[in-house]
């Protein structure tokens, strides 16, 4: 595989917020690979440090170092589990595949201290890969998504863990480049989730199954109290297949609790500036507004410190995972009604055939040019992307004196 430090996934950069986070990373993959750059994904990045697409580049050989600052809007960035990736143009889906995955978690002393922690906190990536005879994974771009048969937690197929009877945090990444999933419990528990991409939610959700499309994270507590000896697989029920067995080998005292309530939302404002993202298809190509990717073109101009509303259509027959890099979206309302619990703030938003997104968002900190794309990779490869730039308040259009014209002359 291609890998971050030999590993995949890469290996798990765990930092404490609000302190600033050096990574360099060092392109020494074979010269047919190309250039590669990194983007931190849910992490609130300066352009020049989120991994753009077309601009700030690791040729071979070179090295590139990328600062998180871990703040966000003036106060600590939330706690929560980010993924860093690479983000190369056309082909971010085969980079991707190839392995060049890892996780980023933020610790946050403002984070309830009494959940599972240190031991009964797991991270979990998982990914579908397809094997070919000689065990290698060789990547065909398929621009409906690629996908394998076999699916791997942390980079290993069907594992299992031993655990003790008490309760676990699950940080659980769907790190596949177009696969969903519908977990559940084999025991038919519930799971308590807790946190998504952007941090804990307001109040823990009780959940029995849990739809995830590409690049969504569920932060989630299972409670294995009372299963002493027993097995319990973590189940997708989409294709049936048991993805990691918990032996429950271990009587332990349970110290953790869950809290009623976690965290509030931020409070971002009203928008003032509404614009509507339809993900489509187009002339046989996945689209945003009916066009392509173009790196030439910037589909949007919000004004640095602004609130807007952002809606998001799906006219096509397939799911899409909507993504918004810079900063966190809140939902506003699903198909005109109300956000599931789950859902309240995120940034990769599961869009199903027919269904109509609001969310809201605030331009903070940076200014420059960020991505919204479609996270079924090879959607995004194929055309199913667009960047916005976040503009300076006064960069906004001033009124300029027109130039008089010349008189012309007479043939
Ligand atoms: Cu994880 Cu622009 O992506
Ligand atoms: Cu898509």
């Amino acid at each position: 595989m291609w890998t971050y430090g030999g590993t995949y996934p890469g290996l798990t950069i765990w930092r404490p917020t609000g302190q600033t986070t050096n990574v360099t990373f060092t392109n020494n993959l074979d010269p047919a690979a190309g250039a590669m750059t990194v983007h931190n994904h849910g992490n609130h990045s300066s352009p020049e440090n989120d991994g753009r697409p077309n601009e700030f580049l690791i040729g071979t050989g070179e090295s590139r170092t990328y600062t998180y600052t871990g703040l966000e809007d003036g106060v600590n960035e939330r706690g929560t589990m980010h993924f860093y990736h690479d983000h190369l143009m056309d082909v971010t889906g085969r980079n991707v595949w190839m392995g060049l995955a890892g996780l980023y978690i933020i610790d946050d002393p403002a984070d309830p201290a009494t959940l599972p922690s240190g031991a009964f906190d797991l991270p979990l990536a998982i990914a579908d890969r397809q094997f070919d005879a000689n065990n290698q994974t060789p990547y065909v771009f398929d621009p409906d998504g690629v996908t394998g048969d076999k699916i791997l937690i942390n980079g290993v197929y069907q594992p299992y863990f031993d655990v003790g009877d008490r309760k676990y945090r699950l940080r659980i990444l769907n790190a596949s480049n177009a696969r969903i999933y519908n977990l559940t419990l084999s025991t038919g528990d519930s799971f308590i989730q807790i946190g998504t991409e952007s941090g804990l939610l307001p109040a823990p959700v009780t959940r029995t199954e849990m739809r995830m499309g590409p690049a969504e994270r569920l932060d989630v507590v299972v409670d294995f109290a009372g299963r002493l000896a027993q097995d319990v697989y973590l189940t997708d029920t989409l294709t049936g297949m048991q993805l990691l067995q918990f032996r429950v080998t271990q009587h332990l005292v349970d110290d953790s609790t869950i809290p009623p309530t976690l965290r509030s939302l931020p409070d971002i404002g009203e928008p003032t500036v509404t614009r509507t993202w339809d993900f489509d298809k187009t002339a046989g190509h996945w689209t945003i507004n009916g066009l392509r990717f173009d790196p030439n073109r910037v589909d949007a101009r919000p004004v640095l410190g602004t609130t807007e509303k952002w809606i998001f259509t799906n006219p096509t027959g397939r799911p899409h995972t909507v993504h918004i890099h810079d900063v966190a979206q809140q939902c506003l309302s699903r198909n005109g009604g109300p956000c599931y619990p789950y859902e309240t703030m995120k940034e990769t938003w599961y869009l199903d055939p027919s269904e109509t997104l609001e969310v809201k968002l605030k331009f903070t900190d940076h200014i420059g040019m960020y991505m919204l794309h479609c996270h079924m990779i090879e959607h995004e490869d194929d055309g199913m992307m667009t960047q916005f730039e976040v503009i300076a308040p006064r960069a906004a259009p001033t009124p300029r004196p027109r130039p008089t014209p010349l008189p012309r002359p007479t043939p």
